[in-house]
């Protein structure tokens, strides 16, 4: 049997992917290490709190003592390491979270890893990176891959690079049986409405401003964040220990292509919203700074060695997200109403002010 330390667990993807091992793993013992910041919500998983199998641990990553006494209290032998500060927005206004859980929680894990697991080579560290680490692409420079230079532009990705390069090294120094995987954007169910999409479908339903960053021509690779959990799994229990794997959809359309195809379900599928034509909601708002011009993934090495390949399309994933948040919509709204939200959509947006694209 399994007993997986999952960080970051009442996160946007932490939460799909500890759902999706409760269902194709129903023998694992779960525990979710989540310290509950804006980002964590205890609602995603409230429906586990009977399961026998599943434990939840308040706490903070870089809290080195609680780490590694989970570790020895459960017999942990698998860690799946979500926990992050996540939003590039956030890291511009204010790095210092970064800094602290990106880089010093990541260590805090790697010391108690090492610690309790010496010589230990059925255990696996299993990693979970952006492709922003690799920093941004011309319009025509091949995709990101295994062997890409590291180039982070954004605080939160050169936290995040600098997790990365840690992970490594104690994989490389002390034998800690580490795995790591770049993914793109992912979208889905549970994503905290500050990202693009979420963000896009909420203020849409409120027929609020869409406001789009520059010109809208920023171009990212999707990922529906089921096939994100698929991948991830398959690395975890099938990839080779000390390597790197780029996990991504396939698919780069630019923002506005996004937020038009979003406008476009929401038109179809909301036939009597006084805010129709959706697309007429969108505006174009000061840039984010150092914004990265493209991102695209080459995923070669993980279709060949381990035969992963994003089943949704990004039409049926968007599709799916929208559905997802109509029925959904107390979640939304118990978001919405939490303390920090508001604050943080009037010091974001407040100052961009409308702009020509
Ligand atoms: P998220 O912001 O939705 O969730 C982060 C979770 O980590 C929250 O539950 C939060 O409470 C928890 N957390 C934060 N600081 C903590 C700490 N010090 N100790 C314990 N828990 C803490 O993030 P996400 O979008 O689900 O991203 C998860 C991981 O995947 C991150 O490492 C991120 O860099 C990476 N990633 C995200 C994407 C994406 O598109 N969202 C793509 C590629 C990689
Ligand atoms: O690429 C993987 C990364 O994807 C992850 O590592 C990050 O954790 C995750 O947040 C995401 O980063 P992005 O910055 O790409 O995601 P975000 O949803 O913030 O923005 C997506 C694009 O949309 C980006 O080009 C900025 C733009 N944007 C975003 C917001 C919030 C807008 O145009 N308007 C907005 O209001």
């Amino acid at each position: 049997m399994t007993t997986v330390l999952i960080t970051g667990g009442a996160g946007f993807i932490g939460t799909n992917f500890l759902r999706y091992v409760r269902r194709t793993r129903p023998d694992w013992h779960i525990v979710n290490l989540d310290l509950l910041t804006y980002a964590g919500n205890p609602e995603n998983l409230a429906d586990l709190a009977g399961d026998p199998l599943y434990t939840f641990v308040h706490g903070d990553i870089c809290d080195r003592a609680l780490v590694e006494g989970l570790l020895r209290r459960y017999g942990i032998d698998t860690i799946v390491h979500f926990a992050a500060e996540s939003h590039v927005d956030r890291s511009i206004l204010g790095p210092a979270p970064f800094i602290q859980t990106n880089i010093v929680g990541t260590y805090s894990l790697l010391e108690a890893a090492r610690t309790v697991w010496p010589d230990e080579k059925k255990v696996r560290f299993h990693h979970i990176s952006t492709d922003e680490v690799f920093g941004s692409l011309g319009p025509n420079e091949p995709p990101f891959s295994e062997a890409t230079p590291y180039a982070p532009t954004s605080p939160y990705a050169a936290t995040k690079a600098a997790s990365d390069h840690l992970v490594r090294a104690y994989h490389h120094t002390y034998g800690l049986p580490t795995l790591i995987t770049n993914c793109s954007n992912n979208y889905g169910p549970h994503q905290y409405p500050e990202k693009l999409i979420p963000l896009m479908i909420l203020n849409a339903l409120d027929g609020k401003p869409l406001p789009v960053y520059g010109d809208g021509g920023q171009i990212r690779d999707w990922l529906f964040v089921e096939d994100h959990c698929e991948a991830l799994l398959a690395v975890l229990e099938r990839g080779r220990v000390g390597e790197t794997y780029m996990i991504g959809g396939g698919v780069q359309p630019t923002n506005l292509e996004i937020v038009a195809e979003l406008c476009a379900i929401l038109d179809q599928v909301l036939p009597g919203s006084p805010h129709r034509p959706h697309g007429a909601l969108i505006r174009f708002v000061a840039d984010r700074p150092g914004h990265d011009r493209r991102y695209a993934m080459d995923i070669s090495k993980i279709q060949s060695e381990l035969g992963w390949s994003p089943r949704h399309n990004l039409a049926e994933g968007l599709r799916a997200s929208v559905t997802w948040y109509l029925r959904n919509s107390t979640w939304l709204e118990a978001i919405r109403s939490r303390e920090g939200f508001r604050e943080w959509m009037d010091v974001n947006y407040a100052k961009r002010g409308v702009t020509e694209p």
